[in-house]
């Protein structure tokens, strides 16, 4: 859907913890090696937030907390705080209402939004659709999840995937003849796939239990060959479509900002859609498949390198399956937060 007024990013911040889990630890824990994690997946290294209590909203808090100040941001001049994870702190109260409170948003109404790994495109989203009705002018996405807090540690198919992290953007109203901000977003979900990649017990279905410890029934279990396959084909057309319906051919494309879910997937993707790897953001190697914040933890790292005028296409695929892609006109010069 075609915006009337303009939502663009004015900001972008990420924070990772300091714990490097590196594949030659994975080694020690299961049956696994370096070549095979690197061949198969491009993941060379992960971030673990460590320590009791440390839940994900630490996480999202340093990012947003940095975000503000990079973006001269009076927090009380924020409308509303989306915090897309499948990892909050708690069941409830949402993560995002933690956020607001520790960072001094004190006028934001907030919510936690659960789409997995679409979850970040999902909430820009949703903030483009509240700045584009005029209901909030400034709108907080993060996306932030601490995998390692799911993840089982004896299963080589899933722990040698996922990290932790958290990406936050700033979006506002930009000028809509300015050509900048997000133009047109494509949101797909088909629950056919709910038994493919999920976690069994802890929700209502299956509430935790010493019974549902003992099956290890609360770690993230996934068929991986079957996402796979579901990954490559749904991301790669909703690209091409998005790319169709704007008018794009893959040499007005800045860079395409794939959810870093296996470095092969995002191969096939970018060779459907005719994009050549140069153009695709990339750092699964040093961060893994951080879930809800591999897309504004890929902005931050590319953050020097996009220019005002960059056309950037987004593509996320996940747990539901949930998946889609975002064409974003980029607002602002390098590092220089608007
Ligand atoms: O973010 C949400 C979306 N998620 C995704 O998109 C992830 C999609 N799936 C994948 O990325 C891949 O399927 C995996 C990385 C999870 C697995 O890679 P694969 O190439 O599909 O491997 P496979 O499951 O087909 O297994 C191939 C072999 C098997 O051994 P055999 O049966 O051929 O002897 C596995 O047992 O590799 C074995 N294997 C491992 N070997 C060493 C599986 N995991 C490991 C491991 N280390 N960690």
């Amino acid at each position: 859907m075609k915006l009337v007024k303009r939502a663009v990013i004015t900001g972008v911040t990420g924070y990772v913890p300091g714990y490097v889990l590196t594949n030659s630890e994975l080694e020690q824990m299961v049956d696994t090696n370096d070549g095979w994690i690197t061949t198969r997946t491009g993941i060379q290294e992960r971030r673990i937030l460590k320590g009791e209590e440390m839940g994900t909203s630490v996480m999202a808090i340093e990012a947003v907390k940095d975000l503000l100040q990079k973006t001269a941001t009076d927090p009380a001049a924020i409308d509303l705080l989306i915090c897309a994870t499948i990892t909050p702190d708690r069941i409830t109260p949402a993560t995002a209402n933690i956020v607001a409170h520790a960072v001094g948003a004190t006028h934001a109404f907030s919510y936690d939004l659960q789409a997995a790994c679409s979850g970040f495109l999902y909430g820009l989203d949703t903030a483009a659709q509240f700045i584009a009705s005029g209901r909030a002018k400034k709108v907080v996405v993060v996306g932030a999840d601490k995998m390692s807090a799911i993840t089982n540690y004896s299963d080589r198919a899933t722990c040698i995937l996922f990290g932790d992290g958290a990406g936050a953007v700033l979006v506002t109203a930009d000028d809509p003849d300015s050509g900048c901000g997000i133009v047109d977003t494509i949101c797909k979900a088909d629950g056919a796939g709910q038994n493919l990649l999920y976690q069994k017990a802890g929700g209502s279905r299956l509430p935790a239990s010493h019974k549902t410890v003992d099956a290890k029934a609360h770690y993230i279990y996934q068929d991986g060959q079957n996402v796979f396959k579901a990954a490559v084909t749904a991301m790669s057309e909703v690209v091409m479509e998005i790319m169709a319906g704007n008018q794009l051919t893959p040499a007005d494309i800045a860079y395409l900002v794939p959810h870093q879910a296996n470095r092969r997937i995002l191969k096939l993707v970018a060779d459907r859609a005719a994009i050549p790897m140069e153009k695709v953001m990339l750092n699964i190697n040093k961060y893994g498949n951080t879930t809800a914040a591999t897309i504004p933890l890929c902005l931050w790292d590319y953050e020097q390198k996009l220019k005002k005028g960059d056309k950037l296409i987004v593509t996320v695929f996940g747990g539901g399956f949930t998946w889609g892609a975002m064409y974003m006109v980029w607002g602002y010069d390098g590092g220089k937060a608007v």
